[in-house]
């Protein structure tokens, strides 16, 4: 085993559980699958890049991770992923809707196509909603399972992304407390994870070093450090485990305080 080699027995807060993460091959995703590995977790890797989910898989324990093509906007493949974990492993405990794209970046509304928005649209929103479905189907039957949905500060405020990213992150939480209120009654939690900007693929443009080679600081709130995709696996991988057994419905944002402050009025100099 590589870089993810196991906790000691006492200390892995998913022994014996199965789970599956959307856009597992990058970034957060990849991060997450590392973790959850780390902490006993069968893995199954759900993503478009092939050849990156599959050396993601040779680095953690190979018998215990597998990676599967995934298109997360085809229903059909959404179904076999969580089959794959099914016939792998024998059950599904986590299902991580994770996989998202940032879209264009275009400002202003009239410059936004229809298959702008839709794009967007279909692969953070419709995704999630296809992932829940599935995961459903076979966690309904277990009565227990953990869903968990990567939303974004998109979730709660406007003006950082394009219209469709925030309309769909907006809608990931909307579809996560709805689930969570049907799903309860079968002992299956869903929440989402959002994240402050992350430096990842999806975000690299923000994060181009200047001129000297140095890349940008982009605190947020909280001054002094930088978000890392090993900061929103932390919360993964709490969401994910006994520690929040107590926790559905709920949107656990991870940025520094980011999205708690109105800079236009606020009486605390910054
Ligand atoms: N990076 C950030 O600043 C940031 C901030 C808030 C939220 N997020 C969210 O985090 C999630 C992960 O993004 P990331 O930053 O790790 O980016 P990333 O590009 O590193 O990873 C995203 C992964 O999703 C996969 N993917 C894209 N479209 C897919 C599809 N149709 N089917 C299956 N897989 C697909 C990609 O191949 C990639 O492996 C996304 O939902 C994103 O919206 C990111």
């Amino acid at each position: 085993m590589g870089s993810s080699s196991l906790l000691p027995p006492e200390a892995r807060r998913l022994e014996g559980k199965v789970a599956l993460i959307t856009g597992g091959a990058s970034g957060i995703g990849a991060s997450t699958a590392r973790l959850f590995s780390k902490n006993g977790a069968k893995v199954v890797i759900a993503d478009l890049q092939d050849e990156m989910g599959h050396s993601l898989c040779k680095e953690l324990n190979p018998e215990c991770t597998t990676f599967v093509h995934c298109d997360v906007t085809k229903e059909t493949d959404v179904e076999n992923a969580v089959n794959c974990a099914v016939s792998t492993y024998g059950k599904l405990d986590i299902m991580y809707n994770n996989a998202g794209i940032i879209g264009v970046k275009k400002t202003s509304i009239l410059d936004n196509t229809q298959d702008d928005f839709e794009q967007v649209i279909k692969v953070n929103l419709l995704g999630p909603f296809l992932g829940t479905k599935h995961a459903a189907r076979v966690m309904i039957p277990a009565r227990k399972g953990c869903i968990i949905n990567t939303a974004s500060i998109c979730s709660v405020i406007g003006g950082a992304l394009s219209h469709g990213y925030t309309s769909a992150k907006h809608g990931v939480h909307g579809l996560v407390k709805n689930t969570a209120v049907e799903l309860g009654k079968y002992g299956i939690r869903v929440n989402c994870v959002s994240p402050y900007v992350v430096p990842t693929p999806a975000a690299a443009d923000i994060f181009e070093p200047d001129a000297n080679g140095v890349p940008p600081t982009i605190y947020s709130n909280l001054k002094g450090k930088n978000v890392t995709p090993e900061d929103i696996a932390d919360a993964a991988l709490f969401l994910a485990s006994d520690d929040s057994k107590y926790v559905s419905g709920h949107n656990l944002l991870v940025d520094g305080g980011y999205t708690a402050l109105n800079a236009g009025f606020c009486m605390y100099p910054q």
